[in-house]
């Protein structure tokens, strides 16, 4: 094999432009193509800037070209050539460097390489476990080193931003005590103390509000984030946060900062313009109009409620919904009113994915009125409902009627799922929005309780402090979220920052004051010592990029990411380990060895 030595490069492949043409250059990279022609070998020749041609001509004086025939995908090489023109009819307008070629006149091989199991290329059509397999390999296709240098860039512009605004990036422990709320924690056996656990932080939040405390005033950390949650296409169980928090802004301030960091992120590497202030949407509305707190504003086709019109009737269905305190809401389906009746079927399945017991439907069409409950209501009724919902001959609505929750979900998603039927989704368009005026606490059924929406440390809304304990379902908190296209990209809150009320809001969660204490009580203790009003926000960077990247998972912009069952096929993580470890941490497993 040989060695480098002489032939460090001068240029990097993907630069190389009309103007270098008749320049002596050396460049270092992979074979990405090669071509033989008999006396002429073309290779398109690939580093982490791009891709160049070079040309190796049997005829060049000095070259060894029996060597040149050797080559083969992904051997790395290292050449001294001459910048030239492409001929006119050989000019390639899709590569940046499509004008010129290098005329090789020396070659080395640096490394050899095995066939790949997938070709280095672009839009690869392989199972995504065989790319997580040979993820050195995935990761060297150009647009994942694209994802993962404009994941670079936009950390880059984070610091930088934040640095200009006065914030301090500092870390906090990764080995942090196992509090409860949220998701599932990740633990961690301490050898030291036999029978105790850390846990990995979900997130900095107890230690960056203690920070605050500590007078740091503005702290950010871009850090990782562990919870053992179950995966989707948007959630790792290690993820990664821009956590920010201030002290003496309030909710507008802290906002407009943030807009401030979105709108430099997106222009600067996308060069798209972002219009600020973001529009801002109650929690209620959110729901109301799109079934959902992370609204995709890129279309419409909203939620309309029609229970006044269908109510008192004979239908059963709707009157015992009604009856129970329930609504019966419609999407409208522009020019789809002759959707084909095995797709209305498939349809009912889908919203029974939510919870839904049953999807019904109106058809304007030419002919007239088509719909399951046609018998129970009066041709009135129906034009009220095409006058109500803005319907013309021709349109489709989606009838779902169940309680508020299930009705928001079921018609939320089948909003999305025909919106991209129906291709309503514009790729380019960037819609943001901030959901505001969070209710403080959901109940959750099946524990019998209340939990913070948010996160417990999240303040209530000043004027309604005082139904804590009393009618906590009233209860706004100071939160928000800011969301993209759909997806949640970031959540923050204004905190509490006194022990008393903090005392409450663990009450109203069912916390004794006795595990308050045992789980909180060094945050409690540090609260009167002079606590600052403070708040925050934390940003999920993968989701951000992947948005900005145009990917539909988080994993290709993670540079070796999970798979959903939280493995790593290349390292094989999480694995089996000696019992002699086991034996250090006190620890036994109920699993018997494999
Ligand atoms: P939250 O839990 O909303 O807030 O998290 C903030 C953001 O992190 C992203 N995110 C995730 N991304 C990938 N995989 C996951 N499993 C995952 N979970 C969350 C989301 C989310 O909006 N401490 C608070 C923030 C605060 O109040 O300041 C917190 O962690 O984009
Ligand atoms: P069923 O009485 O369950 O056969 O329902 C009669 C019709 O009512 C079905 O064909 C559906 O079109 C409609 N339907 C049933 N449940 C719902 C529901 N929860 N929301 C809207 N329409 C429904």
């Amino acid at each position: 094999m040989e060695t480098l030595t002489g032939m460090e490069r001068t240029n990097h492949c993907g630069e190389l432009r009309k103007s270098d043409v008749g320049s002596e250059v050396k460049l270092a990279g992979w074979v990405s193509r090669r071509r033989d022609h008999g006396g002429l070998i073309f290779v398109d020749m690939r580093d982490r800037s791009g891709i160049v041609q070079i040309v190796f001509d049997g005829s060049t004086q000095g070259l060894d070209f029996a060597k040149a025939e050797t080559l083969r995908n992904e051997f790395v090489i290292g050449v001294r050539g001459k910048v030239r023109a492409r001929s006119e009819d050989t000019i390639n307008p899709k590569m940046a460097t499509g004008e010129i070629e290098v005329l090789v006149t020396e070659l080395r091989i640096l490394n050899r390489a095995k066939t790949p199991p997938f070709y280095i290329q672009d839009g690869v059509d392989v199972d995504e476990m065989v790319r997580l397999r040979y993820r050195y390999l995935d990761l060297r296709r150009p647009e994942m080193q694209k994802n993962i240098m404009l994941r670079h860039r936009v950390t880059k512009i984070m610091r930088d931003y934040l640095d200009d605004n006065g914030f301090l990036e500092i870390e906090t422990p990764m080995l942090c005590r196992s509090t409860p709320e949220g998701a599932r924690d990740f633990l961690v056996p301490s050898r030291l103390n036999p029978g105790q656990f850390y846990a990995l932080p979900q997130s900095p939040q107890i230690f960056k509000q203690l920070l605050m405390v500590s007078g740091f005033e503005k702290y950010f950390q871009i850090v990782r984030c562990f919870r053992d949650e179950d995966l989707r296409a948007d959630r790792q169980p290690e993820f990664t946060q821009l956590d920010i928090e201030t002290s003496f802004l309030n909710q507008d301030q802290i906002l407009t900062l943030m807009e401030g960091l979105v709108k430099q992120i997106f222009e600067r590497t996308l060069d798209v313009k972002i219009e600020t202030p973001f529009l801002r949407m109650s929690w209620e509305e959110a729901m109301r109009r799109f079934g959902t707190d992370k609204p995709d504003m890129r279309f419409g086709m909203e939620l309309q409620d029609i229970s006044e019109f269908v109510k008192g009737s004979d239908f059963k269905v709707f009157n015992s919904v009604l009856e129970h305190g329930g609504q019966v809401k419609v999407i409208r389906v522009d020019d789809y009113a002759n959707i084909p009746r095995r797709e209305l079927d498939g349809l009912v399945e889908y919203v029974k994915i939510y919870g839904a017991k049953g999807l019904a439907w109106i058809q304007y069409t030419e002919e007239g009125v088509k719909s399951p409950f046609k018998k129970f209501y009066s041709d009135e009724t129906f034009e009220a409902i095409k006058q109500a919902t803005a319907c013309k001959t021709g349109d489709l609505l989606l009838v779902v009627g169940d309680k508020a929750s299930v009705v928001a979900q079921a018609l939320g998603e089948l909003r999305l799922e025909m919106a991209r039927r129906r291709g309503l989704i514009d790729a380019d368009k960037l819609c943001f929005l901030w959901v505001v005026d969070f209710p403080m606490f959901e109940y959750v059924e099946e524990d019998k309780r209340y939990k913070a929406m948010h996160h417990p440390f999240t303040a209530p809304r000043e004027e309604d402090v005082d139904f804590l304990l009393t009618a906590p379902e009233k209860v706004k908190a100071n939160a928000y979220d800011i969301v993209l296209n759909g997806v949640e990209v970031g959540g923050g809150s204004l905190r509490i920052y006194q022990r008393d009320l903090q005392e409450k809001v663990f009450e109203a969660i069912g916390l004794t004051l006795e595990e308050a204490h045992a789980k909180f009580g060094f945050l409690m203790d540090a609260f009167e010592y002079g606590t600052p009003p403070h708040g925050g926000i934390a940003f999920g960077l993968d989701r951000l990029v992947m948005l900005m990247a145009k990917r539909k998972s988080i994993r290709d912009v993670i540079a070796f990411p999970k798979t959903q069952s939280a493995v790593d096929p290349m390292s094989h993580a999480p694995s089996e380990v000696d019992d002699k470890q086991l034996r250090e941490l006190s620890i036994r497993t109920a699993v018997k060895k494999k």
